[in-house]
């Protein structure tokens, strides 16, 4: 074995200039954050059809119902407020809907201890006012009336909270990254604290993390389990941005819609529900309730005041659970919860399939040693003690949302490409250089990283890299399209070239000797002027 590494060797160069000279470390470091917003939103239920009592009446319904006591505190006024501008530009609340003005409604939103939420446009003309015909929207945008508006709201009125969509701003063509930039300056002018949420219906850049507390991932969702099925298809290789307090949002919850709602669907079955509000928890993704309170049924009520859920989602560590396995139609998801690296972690297993799947789950895939306790959060339900493998069959469109508590937490060997943190990933289809998460139905978890390299900047970054003692290991990078191309590995500060890649295109493997310091090693794979490889993943053994 000894051989083949000195063999390898001959073919690395020690690199200076690299990818390595600005590595920082871009994980939750095991500190508490901010955790997702908690709430309520007038959009699903309402559209643009809101008013002073709607709003009062449902904020007075959150007190009631408990929902303000299980931690939902926002009140969120979503679109069609407005009125047109006065001549000066000043915004003007709809005189119908809101006769009284904003204010009184902000001022009974925090008598009741809660906070006040409020809806703009990065552009001229609010969604409502193309989707809905709410004549009210046109040029009501924050464009052109930042510092105006952002004075009006958060200094006159008192929100705490605002959504920024994008619908104007698309159809003027603007620049996502300047605009949010430049309305989060002006806000920040009356309040820094305000919560922001860019709503640009797409993973915006990882810029978006200066900006703002969440950002929509996803177009929006209804009450439909296909609807349901596509946001989370569209989060579940997005948790290496839910970081540092900030997080993927996965919209306004469509839970406690029996019959139509709304944004459309003919609503979820309580079954169907519970897999939303659980992975809406696991995948630490803002909890803003989006039915009519005042009709939603008792079940619903019940999950989504569910504590052991809740607190999954409230988890201080912030973290957003990643797809630990993915086999036939099943996904299992992980992540550490209570303390970084602990014996307790959260899991689900999600079947958003039309059939049964059936789940065989290594405890050592969840990093877990000997015996497990596993705990049924929905049922609030301890299932025993388990070793070696966790099986279930689960009916369509379900899923099994645990706590697991190992009798040992073990070193990991698998780093998948589709956890790394990718600077320079969008998904705005604006990515001149197309980095992507992608299938490969040869990769394990049947994803692959393609498209880094071609720049210093553009690398897959893995910033938990553990190690229980430090030393030496052999780190087997499974790659594909290696024709032509080079890889910078990057240990910490150390990055090597690895220019003996296979010269075709195939699925194939190289391994090479690696030092980790004791805890976490940064490691990052690029090519500062050519394209690395696609990543399918890497392992570690110790020497
Ligand atoms: C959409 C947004 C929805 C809702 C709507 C209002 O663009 O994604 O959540 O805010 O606009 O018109």
């Amino acid at each position: 074995m000894k051989n083949k590494f000195y063999v390898l060797a001959a073919t690395f160069s020690l690199l200076c200039a690299s990818c390595a000279e600005t590595q920082v470390n871009h994980s939750n470091s095991g500190k508490s954050v901010t955790p997702p917003l908690m709430g309520w939103s007038s959009w699903n239920a309402f559209r643009v059809d809101i008013s002073e009592d709607i709003i009062k009446n449902q904020a007075d319904l959150m007190v009631e119902k408990g929902l303000k006591d299980a931690g939902y505190l926002n009140v969120n006024i979503d679109d069609g407020f407005f009125n047109e501008r006065d001549s000066n530009g000043n915004m003007q609340a709809n005189t119908t809907r809101f006769p009284n003005g904003m204010k009184p409604v902000v001022d009974h939103i925090h008598s009741l201890g809660m906070k006040a939420g409020i809806y703009t446009d990065a552009g001229n003309n609010t969604c409502g006012s193309m989707a809905d015909k709410d004549h009210a929207g046109v040029g009501a945008g924050i464009y052109g009336h930042e510092e105006q508006d952002a004075q009006l709201y958060f200094g006159d009125w008192g929100f705490d909270f605002i959504k920024i969509d994008y619908c104007g701003g698309s159809f003027l063509g603007l620049d996502e990254e300047e605009r949010y930039t430049s309305i989060r300056k002006s806000i920040d002018k009356v309040n820094k604290d305000v919560s922001v949420n860019i709503c640009r219906w797409a993973f915006p850049g990882t810029w978006a993390e200066k900006i703002a507390n969440s950002w929509r991932i996803s177009g929006d969702i209804n009450a439909h389990w296909n609807s349901l099925k596509y946001v989370v298809g569209k989060n579940l290789y997005l948790s290496a941005y839910a970081r540092n307090g900030h997080y993927n949002d996965m919209d306004m919850m469509v839970i406690g819609f029996r019959d139509s709602c709304k944004v459309g669907g003919e609503g979820l079955t309580p079954t169907e529900e519970e897999v939303h509000f659980g992975l809406w928890c696991i995948m630490s993704s803002p909890l803003l309730i989006g039915c009519n309170l005042a009709t939603m049924p008792e079940s619903s009520l019940q999950l989504v005041t569910n504590k052991e859920l809740i607190a999954l989602n409230q988890d201080p560590l912030g973290r957003q659970a990643y797809v630990v396995q993915h086999e036939n139609e099943g996904y299992v998801l992980v992540k550490d919860i209570e303390q970084q690296r602990g014996n307790v972690r959260a899991v689900a297993l999600y079947n958003p399939s039309d059939t049964i799947c059936t789940f065989s789950v290594p405890f050592s895939t969840l990093e877990f040693g000997g015996n497990v306790k596993v705990r049924d959060l929905v049922k609030h339900n301890d299932l025993g003690t388990f070793s070696g493998t966790f099986e279930q069959t689960l009916p369509a469109h379900s899923g099994m949302f645990l706590r697991m508590e190992g009798e040992t937490r073990l070193e990991p060997t698998l780093y998948e490409a589709e956890w790394a943190y990718l600077p320079l990933y969008n998904d705005l289809g604006k990515n001149s250089k197309g980095i992507v998460y992608s299938y490969d139905g040869q990769a394990s978890g049947k994803m692959k990283v393609g498209f880094i390299g071609g720049q210093p900047e553009n690398y897959a970054e893995w910033s938990e890299v553990y190690s229980e003692k430090g030393g030496r290991y052999n780190m087997t990078i499974n790659y594909s399209f290696g024709k032509g191309r080079q890889l910078d590995l990057t240990v910490n500060d150390i990055t090597t070239r690895i220019n003996s890649l296979a010269n075709d295109d195939n699925h194939h493997q190289i391994t090479v000797p690696v030092e980790l310091k004791p805890g976490y090693n940064v490691i990052r794979m690029c090519n500062s002027y050519n394209w690395a490889p696609d990543i399918d993943n890497f392992t570690l053994t110790k020497e």
